[in-house]
């Protein structure tokens, strides 16, 4: 391990979009280290003893918030987790007086997930300590866009020219946002696709390809990302069935074949089995679906380690 500075001197993580692409590079680093001690015995490593991470999550999960609490406990931190049922949110009181008071308590960084876009930056600007946004409303969701971006780069190295096509409910999903500024920047060609609803062409200013034509999109792709289609946030309806969606746009096997050969299938979870890919090819070989929840780990014990230390890290301290 060297002793080199690590580039990185931010204490919040709210958006890829805030992120250069040497940021990106270095979470992606420090992932990898702390991901090898994932196959040790002792997994426990010291960076963040003596902290407390609040993991403040206003909306369900299952994935990131156990990820993000296995992280927190892995580099030695308190952790407490608490969701918005369980608050006095439901009791009247604000997100910044909740938010507010979890500082006055000494805790060292709070991890929100709020169905609001902008909730995380909203507390960013109120509280000195550092803020991870961990998914708000149909905004952004960072830390999965990482892990992805980190899933393709352990398969294929470097994603300059790289086709991924994410497919599905593009319009309403935070995490289509995040991996769009995230694999752009790392030199990726992104295709949007799914019904006209719910990719509009305005997406296409974002430097990605609009596309409505299946066949189109997955021909000679290197990997599919499949999107839930995600009612709770839709307003409306925009598409007759859901057993209309499947057989448009849902992911079976022959159109799997239309990918390259050695594609790969990626979803974020939560997955619909039967609705917008296959149960069949959500458990095959080509599916890096649960590769995608471990990588979760690494990179969020990268980002809690280097929001909670900004400014004066190197690669020596990682391991210490
Ligand atoms: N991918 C994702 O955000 O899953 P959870 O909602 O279970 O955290």
């Amino acid at each position: 391990m060297s002793s080199r500075s690590l580039s990185w001197g931010r204490k919040d993580l709210i958006c890829i979009e805030d992120l250069d692409r040497s940021e990106v590079e270095t979470i992606f680093e420090v992932a990898k280290s702390f991901k090898q001690t994932m196959e040790r015995s002792v997994k426990k490593l010291p960076s963040l003893r003596g902290r407390t991470v609040v993991n403040l999550f206003m909306e369900p999960s299952t994935r990131t918030r156990i990820a993000f609490e296995i992280a927190a406990k892995r580099l030695s931190a308190d952790v407490i987790s608490m969701v918005g049922q369980a608050s006095s949110l439901t009791k009247g009181e604000t997100l910044k007086d909740t938010a507010r008071n979890i500082e006055a308590l000494r805790a060292d960084l709070i991890i929100l997930r709020h169905p609001a876009s902008g909730a995380p930056r909203y507390l960013m600007d109120l509280v000195g300590i550092p803020v991870i946004n961990a998914g708000d409303g149909a905004h952004a969701h960072p830390t999965q866009a990482l892990l992805d971006a980190y899933t393709l780069v352990e398969r294929f190295g470097s994603l300059k020219g790289k086709r991924i096509t994410i497919l599905g409910d593009i319009l309403f999903s935070r995490v289509a946002r995040s991996n769009i500024w995230c694999l752009t920047k790392l030199g990726a060609e992104v295709t949007v696709a799914g019904p006209a609803t719910l990719v509009p062409p305005e997406f296409g200013r974002m430097g990605v390809s609009v596309s409505h034509n299946l066949k189109e999109a997955l021909t000679d792709a290197d990997a599919v990302m499949l999107l839930r289609i995600q009612h709770e946030r839709q307003t409306s309806t925009h598409f007759p069935s859901l057993g209309e969606y499947t057989s448009m746009f849902g992911l079976n096997k022959e159109r799997a074949s239309w990918l390259k050969q050695d594609a790969i299938i990626m979803h974020p979870g939560p997955i619909n089995r039967g609705v917008e890919i296959d149960s069949e090819l959500a458990d095959s070989p080509r599916s890096v679906i649960l590769d995608q929840v471990t990588n979760g780990i690494a990179i969020r014990m990268a980002v809690l380690y280097l929001c909670a230390s900004a400014n004066n890290k190197s690669e020596s301290d990682l391991l210490a």
